[in-house]
């Protein structure tokens, strides 16, 4: 056993000698700022830190050739000195760190300061940065004591060359810097800072310590204001959820979201949201959110919700963005559905405002978180239509527990409907149709239609749903005149009549069209038939006509007619004898000519007129004589005597010829014609 513990002795001890005593490196020993109260820290690197080791920390006064103080810090790598440790600080002191392993001892490198000059400010921080058209102004904290320092500054676009410049700034001003950049590219810049030392002992400028440097990316300022979008997810129970999303970048669009540009976001984008949901608070209040995601869940009331954002990064924010999600619509009635079961546990946002044509929401709306819909109902004007909310609010969950339109007061609508139009009149129905009373001329909520029927001596009336505008109007008389009237009726009564009056249509009219489409084949199937047929005949007869007309035994004419002559004259066309007929009628008058040109026409179809007593007698044996057809004669016995028996010879030979340009067999008729009035 003894035998053991002396060989295990034995081992330690050797590799203790072997290993030996590493010394660390010099210390470093300062105070936080130049204030004089200020306690000392000494540091020193390790360099063989596995060892079981302890340290001792000493500071030696070379003026006065004697110890200060010995600090034991065990395994430490640093030890706070302070003040009343060490007395006196402005003499010039050796400072050395004893590491001891077993009973090996080993010193580091001594320093030999004035500790009272040994400052080494905390690195600087950056308070605020802002950047604008190619000027960065940097705001940096103060170091602890207050004081003006000496600043040294460096800078570069990624992948370039640092470029640097020193700065010092005063004891009473913010710690302010401008520098000039190129505005639209990405920086990084350090920046470290000593104490600016007042004593004369601290004048060697070996005894400035440096800060670290601070290290930070500098972003190019964001341009674009945010755009934000908004879906309306749920709308049930009195809430509504809403998903917020917005960017900030020109490639944003309906279905994507960007991160701005990487010159904007180096360094980080948060957005700061406000959301005023709550419309009993403050005009400016509203819930703050700082996020870096691009979109935002909340859920909102039934009211109006105003939505704000702006982005920020290192160097500022773009302009900021606000947007109105709009109060749903509107209702014309209460909706007994909403619950309005409201406890005490619930905070409440009674909101109130004009809403006189039934939609506009005002600009300025009034609201309370301590009045209830009775306080209010009667505070508004009367006869115009309001709207209110009751919103309640429980665990920053938000809820518009009732709205409704409302009046104080109700009247009778100030006018009848407007357009009120008759149309699909039949012999027995009219549909009446008309434009709704709007809103403002209601005064109170409408609650059916009246509609008078007046006619026939009596007077029909009808209620009618208001939200109906149109009404069809059954068992009406035919062809009768009747008057509608039509009045919006409220709570508080019938309004003013709207009139029109129209005439249903009589029981033949009243024939549906396909009826009358029948109707109309037959008439005109009825005339083809009637033109045929005459036609037919007048076809037939033409060759039929001329027989009676030939046979001599009907002609009484005189024997010393010329014959060469008449068959000279020999035409075939009516319508030469119509148009040569209107030659001589400088001495007709226009119903002379017109018989005249009957004449013709006569002629073929109306053989069978009865004839006509002679109005002249001297014409009656001619007509005898030369007219073959009763009807000539009719005719003839028309024209006025003079026409044939007092002209003067003259006219005879216009007569004459005019006649001999008729048909063939009514030349011969002429002809005789002729010889009458010579007779
Ligand atoms: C000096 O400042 C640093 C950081 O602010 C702090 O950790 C340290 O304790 C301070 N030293 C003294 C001696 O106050
Ligand atoms: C210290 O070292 C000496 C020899 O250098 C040795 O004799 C002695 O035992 C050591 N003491 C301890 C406690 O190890
Ligand atoms: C280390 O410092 C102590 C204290 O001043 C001294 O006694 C010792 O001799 C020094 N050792 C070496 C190796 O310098
Ligand atoms: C930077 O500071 C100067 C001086 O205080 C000021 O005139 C300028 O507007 C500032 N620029 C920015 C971008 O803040
Ligand atoms: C910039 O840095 C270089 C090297 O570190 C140094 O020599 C020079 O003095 C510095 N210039 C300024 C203005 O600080
Ligand atoms: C609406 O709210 C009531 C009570 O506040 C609850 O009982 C009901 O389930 C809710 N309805 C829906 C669809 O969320
Ligand atoms: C930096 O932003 C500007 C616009 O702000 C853009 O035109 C430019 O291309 C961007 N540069 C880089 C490197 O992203
Ligand atoms: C958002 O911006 C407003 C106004 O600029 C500011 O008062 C608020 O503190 C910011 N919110 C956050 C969370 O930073
Ligand atoms: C927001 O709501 C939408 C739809 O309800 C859902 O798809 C999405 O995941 C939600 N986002 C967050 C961040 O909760
Ligand atoms: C009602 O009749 C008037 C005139 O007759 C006409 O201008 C108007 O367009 C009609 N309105 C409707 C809805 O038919
Ligand atoms: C509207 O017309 C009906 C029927 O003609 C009549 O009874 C009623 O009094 C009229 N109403 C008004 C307000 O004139």
């Amino acid at each position: 056993m003894r035998m053991r513990v002396a060989v295990l002795v034995l081992v330690v001890s050797v590799s203790l000698t072997e290993a030996g005593c590493v010394s660390t490196s010099r210390p470093h020993c300062y105070k936080n700022s130049t204030r004089p109260e200020e306690d000392f820290i000494c540091e020193w690197d390790e360099r063989n830190p596995e060892k079981s080791q302890t340290r001792t920390l000493h500071i030696w006064d070379s003026e006065k050739k004697q110890f200060l103080t010995h600090m034991n810090c065990g395994k430490r790598a640093q030890t706070n000195i302070l003040l009343e440790q060490l007395g006196i600080t402005n003499r010039k002191t050796d400072i050395w760190v004893q590491t001891q392993v077993g009973n090996l001892t080993c010193n580091s490198s001594k320093i030999s300061v004035i500790l009272e000059c040994m400052v080494k400010y905390s690195k600087p921080q950056i308070r605020r940065m802002k950047r604008l058209a190619g000027i960065l102004n940097l705001t940096l904290d103060k170091p602890k004591d207050n004081k003006g320092a000496k600043y040294e500054i460096r800078w570069r676009e990624s992948g370039s060359e640092w470029q640097n410049a020193t700065f010092e700034t005063k004891d009473s001003t913010e710690d302010f810097y401008t520098l000039h950049l190129h505005y639209t590219k990405i920086y990084q810049i350090q920046l470290r800072r000593q104490a600016k030392l007042q004593s004369s002992l601290c004048e060697n400028s070996l005894h400035a310590l440096w800060s670290d440097w601070s290290l930070v990316d500098v972003p190019s300022e964001i341009r674009r204001t945010p755009v934000i979008r908004w879906v309306e997810n749920n709308l049930k129970n009195g809430t509504r959820d809403i998903t917020l999303s917005w960017d900030v970048s020109m490639k944003g669009t309906e279905h994507t979201r960007n991160a701005p540009p990487d010159n904007e976001s180096v360094g980080g984008v948060k957005y700061n949201l406000t959301l005023s949901v709550w419309p009993c608070t403050k005009k400016q209040k509203g819930m703050d959110h700082l996020t870096v995601t691009q979109t935002y869940n909340t859920s909102i009331t039934y009211s109006e919700a105003w939505i704000s954002i702006f982005a920020t990064n290192n160097v500022g924010s773009s302009p900021r963005k606000q947007i109105i999600i709009p109060a749903v619509k509107h209702l014309n009635y209460c909706d007994s559905h909403m619950s309005s079961n409201v406890n005490n546990a619930m905070k409440t946002c009674l909101e109130w405002y004009k809403l006189e044509d039934g939609e506009t929401r005002p600009r300025t709306v009034n609201k309370s978180p301590k009045k209830s819909f009775q306080d209010i109902k009667n505070e508004v004007e009367n006869f115009v239509r309001h709207y209110y909310f009751l919103h309640t609010m429980k665990k920053n969950h938000y809820k518009t527990a009732v709205m409704c339109p409302f009046y104080s007061k109700q009247r009778a609508p100030i006018n009848g409907p407007a357009n009120v139009n008759i149309s699909d009149v039949t012999h027995e129905s009219a549909v009446v149709s008309w434009f709704s009373i709007p809103v403002v001329e209601q005064r109170g909520f409408l609650q059916h239609y009246v509609i008078w029927i007046s006619g026939q001596g009596n007077t029909k009336f009808h209620k009618v749903s208001a939200h109906k505008t149109s009404f069809l109007i059954k068992g009406l008389h035919p062809g009768a005149s009747y008057t509608i009237s039509i009045a919006g009726s409220t709570e508080a009564g019938t309004g003013p009549n709207s009139t029109v009056n129209f005439e249903t249509h009589s029981k033949e009219m009243g024939l549906p069209w396909q009826d009358r489409t029948i109707l109309i084949i037959c008439v005109v199937a009825l005339l083809c038939t009637i033109i045929c047929s005459v036609a037919v005949r007048r076809l037939k007869l033409l060759p039929e006509v001329p027989s009676p007309v030939l046979d001599t035994t009907e002609f009484r004419c005189p024997e010393e007619q010329d014959l060469s002559q008449m068959m000279e004259e020999v035409h075939e066309f009516v319508l030469l004898l119509r148009q040569d007929l209107s030659e001589p009628r400088e001495d007709v008058t226009p119903e002379q000519g017109t018989l005249l040109q009957d004449f013709g026409l006569v002629v073929f179809e109306e053989e069978d007129e009865e004839d006509e007593e002679g109005g002249v007698t001297d014409l009656s044996s001619m007509t005898s004589c030369c007219y073959p057809n009763p009807s000539y004669r009719g005719q003839t016995l028309q024209l006025p005597e003079p026409f044939y028996m007092t002209d003067s010879t003259s006219k005879d030979n216009d007569i004459e010829s005019t006649y001999r340009n008729g048909l063939s067999f009514e030349t011969r008729v002429l002809e005789c014609d002729k010889t009458a009035p010579e007779t």
